[in-house]
């Protein structure tokens, strides 16, 4: 069996405090193989430098997955060169730096595969996501070249994620949607043995407007005029992931939210008690 904890994306400083407070306890406690952290809002709630990325790696982060705020660091564009635990959306423009998809090795030789992957409702114009999966999993298949796989599409319309997921329904381990910052309750395991979530729901302060203090949100719906920068909100963060525990056969054998601290309710796995 493989444990793997999928964390949403981490907004901000507080986002990053219990991302570093827990990750430690939760790897040591739940005996994780696999911890994966969407870090694409991780610097100020936009995109992500290389030394947040490395205290994430420091504290047990096995990977970071990104999304459309990739690059909004412009240092991201070149270290994501170097580390090969970064993953930007797979189709990014070819001649995008970095890479869409990576395999990772457990302390107990358990391969996992970890795609990004961008929706293309409500979003901007990017190659087909599932054309983009399909090759992907096609090139690194279950069971032969990983004993795990995990894709984060990172999308707006949940109608998009639930698509792909049937879409690669028994052909990955786990599909994790990011993106909106709002957990979604439909986590289930797909008939043909697909973990699915809609969204995990961001690792940040829920007491603001998708992770950003509220006043400057709330100018801009009822005056429609900017006038000031959106900063992350930084109180107690809540930390919003997915715990998936996979099979010898590469499929989800069990799945639930995980939500630790801040203003929501909390959950963990009863799985691993
Ligand atoms: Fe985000
Ligand atoms: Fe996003």
């Amino acid at each position: 069996m493989i444990r793997l904890l999928f964390i949403g994306d981490v907004v901000g400083r507080s986002g990053r405090a219990v991302v570093l407070e827990q990750v430690p306890l939760l790897r040591d406690r739940w005996e994780l193989d696999f911890v994966v952290v969407n870090g694409e809002n991780a610097a100020g709630g936009f995109g992500l430098t290389e030394t947040i990325f490395e205290d994430f790696i420091s504290c047990g982060v096995d990977a970071v997955t990104l999304g459309n705020h990739a690059f909004d660091q412009r240092e991201a564009l070149v270290f994501i060169e170097r580390q090969p635990r970064l993953i930007r959306p797979a189709n990014f423009p070819p001649g995008t730096p970095g890479r869409g998809a990576a395999m990772i090795e457990s302390e107990g030789g358990a391969r996992l595969l970890i795609v990004n992957v961008m929706g293309r409702i409500f979003m901007e114009a990017l190659d087909d996501p599932f054309a983009t999966v399909k090759r992907e999993l096609r090139a690194w298949p279950l069971r032969e070249a990983c004993d795990a796989s995990l894709v984060d599409f990172h999308a707006e319309a949940s109608s998009e994620k639930w698509a792909f997921g049937h879409f690669v329904d028994g052909k990955a381990s786990l599909v994790v949607g990011t993106h909106t910052h709002t957990p979604s309750a439909d986590h289930r395991i797909l008939a043909g043995g697909t973990g699915f979530i809609s969204d995990v729901g961001m690792t940040g302060d829920y007491d603001s407007v998708i992770g950003m203090e509220k006043d400057e949100p709330l100018r801009r719906f009822t005056l429609r005029i900017p006038s000031g920068r959106l900063e992350p909100a930084g109180g107690p963060a809540t930390l919003c992931a997915i715990a998936a525990e996979i099979g010898p056969d590469g499929l989800t054998k069990a799945i639930a939210p995980v939500r630790i601290g801040g203003v929501l309710s909390p959950a963990k796995p009863d799985f691993w008690a």
